[in-house]
């Protein structure tokens, strides 16, 4: 890869994305290929710095830093000296010391792994930061579409829900225009943020005709966490008017797949009857495959 870190979708060329993406598929499918890198990454030291709380992305880091060969620290922010006061540059120069390869940081601020990556001298890895963006996740998640539709150019794809807080949101748009899809957002007024249209994408306020003809659906998961104010009614009436449930998708083309980042707010973004549906939703298979692509970005960064 051109950079030493991988902070946005940005900033990666679509051969770099293609890349990244072939060599994940090639760990799914050829374990000789696993052999070989597993000497390159053998004794490199990989530190998880989770300011946030994860259960998919730390863990899937976590398997894939191990399946590569590489030691893997999980550090635990909550009883660091962080809790004393150390500051946050203090700490990434603290663990930088410690020579490690690859500082793979989540924040609930937008740009903390920027800053970080300012400060040290190892690569560092995004792994969602505020409502900005989550670079590993786009990338899974164009993994699921590939392996399943064959391709994602020309693709109709909508991402609907709460796309104001949502950094998934952000990198897959950046993403999929990359590689040509043609994107769509569905949300209320009130989860639009302002100057979207100039991200190039269509934009529906009417979710059921924005989910006519689509290809895929990326239902997003409404972020309570980031909602200061009332942002929406209440939990049922956005699931009344918001929610995917399957009368909702059978709007969209008859083969068209549910996808969901995780974690999901069932009864509120989406319905059971859809998020189980095997044969419509990836929701489970995007977290198989994300350790996969972790692993071909861990290996892309450590030379
Ligand atoms: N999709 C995602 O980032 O999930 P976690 O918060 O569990 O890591």
């Amino acid at each position: 890869m051109k950079t030493k870190h991988l902070l946005s979708i940005k900033d990666l060329s679509v051969n770099e994305i293609k890349n990244i993406l072939s060599d994940a598929n090639d760990f799914l499918n050829k374990k000789s290929i696993q052999n070989k890198i597993l000497k390159k990454i053998k004794g490199k030291n990989i530190i998880n710095l989770f300011f946030e709380d994860s259960t998919r992305t730390l863990t899937s880091f976590e398997l894939a830093g191990k399946k590569l060969g590489a030691s893997i620290i999980n550090m635990a922010v909550a009883t660091s000296a962080i809790k004393k006061g150390e500051s946050l540059i203090d700490t990434a120069m603290t663990l930088n010391a410690m020579n490690p390869d690859i500082l793979i940081v989540r924040h609930n601020m937008s740009g903390v792994p920027y800053l970080l990556s300012e400060k040290v001298n190892c690569s560092v890895i995004n792994a969602g930061d505020g409502s900005n963006e989550h670079p590993t996740q786009a990338l899974l998640d164009a993994l699921t579409i590939l392996r399943h539709k064959k391709k994602i150019s020309g693709l109709e794809v909508a991402i609907m829900g709460d796309v104001l807080h949502s950094r998934v949101a952000r990198s897959n748009i950046y993403l999929l225009n990359k590689l040509n899809a043609k994107v769509r957002v569905i949300c209320p007024p009130t989860l639009l943020p302002a100057g979207i249209e100039k991200m190039n994408v269509k934009v529906f306020k009417n979710i059921r005709e924005g989910l006519r003809n689509v290809d895929i659906i990326m239902v997003l998961r409404i972020q309570k966490e980031r909602m200061e104010g009332s942002f929406v009614p209440s939990e049922k009436e956005f699931f009344k008017f918001w929610g995917l449930d399957r009368e909702k998708l059978n709007k969209a083309k008859k083969n068209a797949l549910v996808m969901h980042p995780g974690p999901i707010n069932r009864g509120i973004e989406i319905d059971s009857d859809v998020a189980d549906d095997i044969g419509r939703s990836l929701i489970l298979e995007q977290v198989k495959l994300g350790v996969a692509v972790r692993m071909s970005v861990i290996n892309k960064l450590i030379n």
